[in-house]
């Protein structure tokens, strides 16, 4: 296969796949091809101490093959983080297809995606996320059971994730004002999609007053009309508009420099991925007083919602997973008082510290597995769950995903030749 990795003159200056590897420790890259079908698709594991390595396939016409490696290794990371955070037992992973996400040959493609997922017998676990849906998945399905957030099952994530949104604002107010009560609170809403719209419902009746904004101004009109009471802004305005909370709950790289000059709230609290332009926007946000709940802690909603379909769960018992949300916000803002670093730096700490936890009471029993060396509790005290289907007993091919995910964790560069070859949002 065809990898555009490095030209002579990029060698001196760009890490190879294993220097990429290595900077963010990722364990394992496959590359699978099926020059027939028109399928490339890239599967990174970032960490799976706490569980297999869970995170959705983005489907995306990237421009040379190098930055579709670069973006699933930097995905994956972050849901490594996320999940975390978020107390659940997984790891982090993406995967990425590189081609033209209007194709129409879903079907073909989708199944060779499938077989990709299922060479790795449970290490990894997929679901939907930009560029594909929960019907391209069905077509996953029907290669490999390392599949979430199909039709029928955990639904929609967006509801959880507002409901998680919602708490985490509630332990901003708390943080900031003494009080998690968000009543006469003026709340800067950006995006009104699928999270927005359920966040500004719950933000309604907890007496919260909004300010919305949407590109879309069909939607913002359509909403405006369902809340009566609240102001609409233009797009560009949002920023500055007179607010104790801003919601970015749209897209990505709204702290930036140019918002930093008008933002004037307490509190930036949304569902956004990625809010920050760059890392060093949450330092400043530190030092403006300007609190800032971290994106994947607060986001993290979404992804509890497709645990829950691995356990089992109802949806109340996905909301009140949720909900843990506020309390995780409390404990990053202490850390980040005490000593004395971005919201943002704190919460990549606290995510780190549950990992290396994790690993450190493994290591203490070798032999003995994650939970089991915890008195079949979590590294982080709650309860044992029921394992994800990827890391409970034997998967189709046969092997123990425990064992695999686990102690004889493979660090390799794993490029598989094809169907009968040698193996195999989620949005962080
Ligand atoms: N859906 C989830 O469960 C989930 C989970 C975690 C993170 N997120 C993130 O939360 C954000 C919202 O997700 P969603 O599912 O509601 O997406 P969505 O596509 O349903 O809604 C996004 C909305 O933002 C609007 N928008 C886009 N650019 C805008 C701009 N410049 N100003 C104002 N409005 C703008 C769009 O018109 C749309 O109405 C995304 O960044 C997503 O990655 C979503």
């Amino acid at each position: 296969m065809e990898i555009a990795v490095t030209s002579a003159a990029e060698t001196a200056t760009q890490p190879g796949l294993f220097g990429l590897m290595a900077q963010r420790r990722h364990e394992q890259l496959a590359l699978w091809s099926e020059p027939e079908l028109g399928y490339r698709g890239i599967i990174a594991i970032h960490d799976t101490t706490l569980g297999p390595a869970l995170g959705g396939t983005r489907f995306w016409n990237y421009e040379a093959d190098r930055d579709a490696i670069v973006d699933a290794l930097r995905l994956s990371r972050g849901m490594t983080y996320k999940a975390a955070v978020s107390g659940v037992s997984l790891g982090g992973g993406k995967s990425v297809i590189i081609g033209d996400n209007r194709t129409a040959d879903r079907e073909e493609i989708f199944r060779a995606h499938g077989r990709a997922v299922e060479s790795l017998k449970g290490r990894y676990i997929t679901a939907e996320d930009v560029g594909t849906s929960v019907h391209d998945m069905e077509f996953v399905r029907e290669e490999t059971e390392h599949v979430v957030g199909l039709l029928g099952r955990s639904g929609d994530p967006s509801p959880v994730t507002a409901y998680g949104v919602f708490v985490g604002m509630k332990a901003c107010a708390m943080e900031r004002y003494g009080d998690d009560s968000l009543e006469d609170r003026k709340v800067a809403v950006q995006g009104l999609g699928n999270v927005g719209r359920h966040l500004c419902g719950y933000l309604v009746e907890a007496g919260a007053r909004l300010v919305i904004t949407d590109i879309r101004p069909d939607r913002l009109r359509a909403v405006a009309a369902e809340l009566p009471g609240a102001e609409t802004s233009a797009p560009n305005d949002i920023y500055a508009a007179k607010a104790d909370i801003f919601a970015p709950c749209a897209l990505g790289a709204v702290v930036n420099n140019r918002t930093l000059r008008v933002l004037r709230v307490d509190i930036i609290a949304g569902a956004a991925n990625n809010q920050l332009a760059e890392s060093r926007h949450g330092e400043l946000l530190h030092a403006r007083n300007i609190l800032y709940a971290p994106d994947y802690v607060i986001n993290a909603g979404g992804l509890v919602n497709v645990y829950g379909e691995l356990q089992g769960w109802d949806t109340d018992q996905g909301k009140r997973k949720a909900g843990e949300i506020y309390e995780t916000l409390l404990r990053i803002f202490n850390l980040s008082k005490n000593q004395d670093v971005a919201t943002s730096v704190a919460a990549d700490r606290f995510a780190r510290a549950r990992i290396l936890e994790a690993r450190r009471l493994r290591s203490r029993r070798p032999g003995r597995s994650r939970t089991e060396a915890n008195g079949g509790r979590e590294p982080n005290g709650t309860p044992q769950e029921r394992r994800p289907a990827g890391v409970r007993g034997r998967t189709r091919g046969g092997a123990s995903a425990t064992r695999l995910a686990g102690d004889d964790r493979q660090r390799e560069l794993h490029v598989a030749g094809g169907p009968g070859g040698a193996g195999n949002g989620l949005h962080p």
